[in-house]
């Protein structure tokens, strides 16, 4: 059998797409390997979200190609497609991101440009899963936010939501595979409709609850403007739903968020946040912050920080600006300069640091339920787990413990990850 490896670049819904090829290539006449060396055709499923991470898979295509047929999928096909073909004339195929279940005609047809004109878009109900514990489902495709600064509109299209049939459907699979939990993902979840059945997210919240076996429930990431007390709520009554929301701030200064196009102010943000910690005690809130956008002053940063203080966030995800060819704010003619953007960068990092560390050492004693996941990879015989509101603890254990749900004690609380020791 023909074997391919797959090596993904960016978020967690290009992991999931790569799981999707590899469950039709599995299906097909293919063998997905997870060794490199023997693979005859390397598929290379690429992200476009900073220049950074282009820079990363060009390097990476660059090497590849010397031995290897390679496939170039994703974001950053779409978004350069014949600049691709030209930059690397032995690539064997470029598929966009419409395109991923193709990829079988991609491999066999070779030096064919793969894009677009494919309306309808095929999940494999059997995809080739990375984990055992976590499974992915993207339930939405695509944005029509705009964000000024943001190519996902671009290279992924108008913001597309699945049907609840096949997305339950996968989630019984997970289920029936041991599963524990499953992930939703989108750019907007909270945006989710499916029309056929008139289910909004709240809708295939309650639907996905009702599956035995599953026995948490994920999603990322909520659009702050479409987070309704209505949706906080159902989030806050539905058991299965992990108390944690994903809700990127990007900005604090009202006048940055209105040129970014975001649709909400500051304050606004912090009602979100009031509700969810009225809705969901001890709930999570993670963010993601953007730094350095063009024009921010330094008022306008110290105002992003405020918002930090205020919020307490749980963790962040934190990404200094970059400027993406084709978007609004790509233009802009008040670029900042790269040592600016770096040190509000650290500054950043440096206070979000301060606030998990507080958060974490409130743990110390406290008692909690983790489900799980694995083998912690930093220390050894020890295994690793998450809470409903997504801290990770370790505990000493081994293998047959994946998978099952343990009640412990916090008895170390110094650094991001607790340690605990299991209550009997
Ligand atoms: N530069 C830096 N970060 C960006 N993000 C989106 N576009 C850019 C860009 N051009 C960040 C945003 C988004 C996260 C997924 O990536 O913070 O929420
Ligand atoms: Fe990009 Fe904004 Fe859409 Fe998020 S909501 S994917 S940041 S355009």
């Amino acid at each position: 059998m023909t074997k391919v490896y797959i090596k993904t670049f960016g978020c967690q819904m290009n992991v999931y797409d790569s799981e999707r090829m590899a469950g039709v290539l599995g299906a097909s006449d293919f063998e997905v390997t997870d060794d490199e060396k023997e693979a005859e055709y390397v598929v290379i499923n690429t992200c476009s979200g900073r220049q950074h991470a282009e820079d990363r898979a060009l390097s990476y295509i660059g090497a590849a190609i010397k031995n290897k047929k390679v496939i170039v999928a994703g974001c950053m096909a779409e978004r350069m497609q014949d600049e691709l073909m030209a930059k690397f004339p032995r690539l064997h195929a470029v598929v966009g991101t419409f395109n991923f279940s193709n990829i079988t005609s991609a491999i066999n047809r070779g030096k064919k440009k793969i894009f677009a004109g494919v309306t309808e878009e095929k999940y494999p109900v059997k995809l080739r899963r990375n984990e055992k514990v976590r499974g992915y489902i993207t339930i939405m495709q695509g944005c029509d936010n705009y964000c000024a600064y943001c190519i996902v509109p671009y290279v992924r299209g108008r913001e597309r939501s699945r049907d609840v049939e096949g997305i339950l459907a996968e989630i019984s699979q997970l289920a029936t595979d041991g599963f524990k939990e499953v992930m939703f993902l989108g750019q907007n979840v909270n945006s989710f409709l499916d029309e056929k059945t008139n289910t909004n997210f709240s809708g295939l919240l309650r639907k996905s609850a009702e599956i035995p076996g599953i026995e948490r429930i994920r999603f990322m990431t909520s659009h702050p403007k479409d987070l309704s007390d209505e949706l906080i709520e159902s989030i806050s009554a539905t058991p299965k739903v992990c108390k944690h929301v994903h809700l990127p701030l990007q900005s604090g200064s009202d006048r940055i968020l209105k040129i970014m196009n975001r649709h909400y102010t500051a304050e606004w943000y912090l009602s979100r946040v009031r509700k969810i910690r009225e809705a969901m005690p001890g709930g999570a809130i993670t963010t993601d912050i953007l730094v350095g956008f063009p024009g921010e002053t330094d008022e306008d940063f110290q105002q992003t920080l405020e918002v930090m203080r205020k919020a307490g966030f749980d963790a962040s995800y934190i990404f200094q600006y970059s400027p993406r060819r084709g978007t609004k704010a790509a233009l802009m003619e008040s670029q900042l300069d790269e040592k600016t953007k770096l040190a509000r960068l650290n500054n950043v990092l440096e206070l979000q640091k301060k606030i998990s560390e507080d958060i974490t050492k409130s743990y110390l004693g406290r008692k909690v339920e983790i489900l799980v996941t694995g083998p912690n990879m930093v220390v050894k015989g020890m295994m690793e787990g998450i809470t409903d509101n997504s801290k990770k603890v370790i505990i000493p254990g081994d293998g047959s413990m994946t998978g099952k749900f343990f009640r412990v004690k916090v008895i170390r609380a110094q650094t991001a990850i607790m340690e605990g020791e299991i209550l009997k």
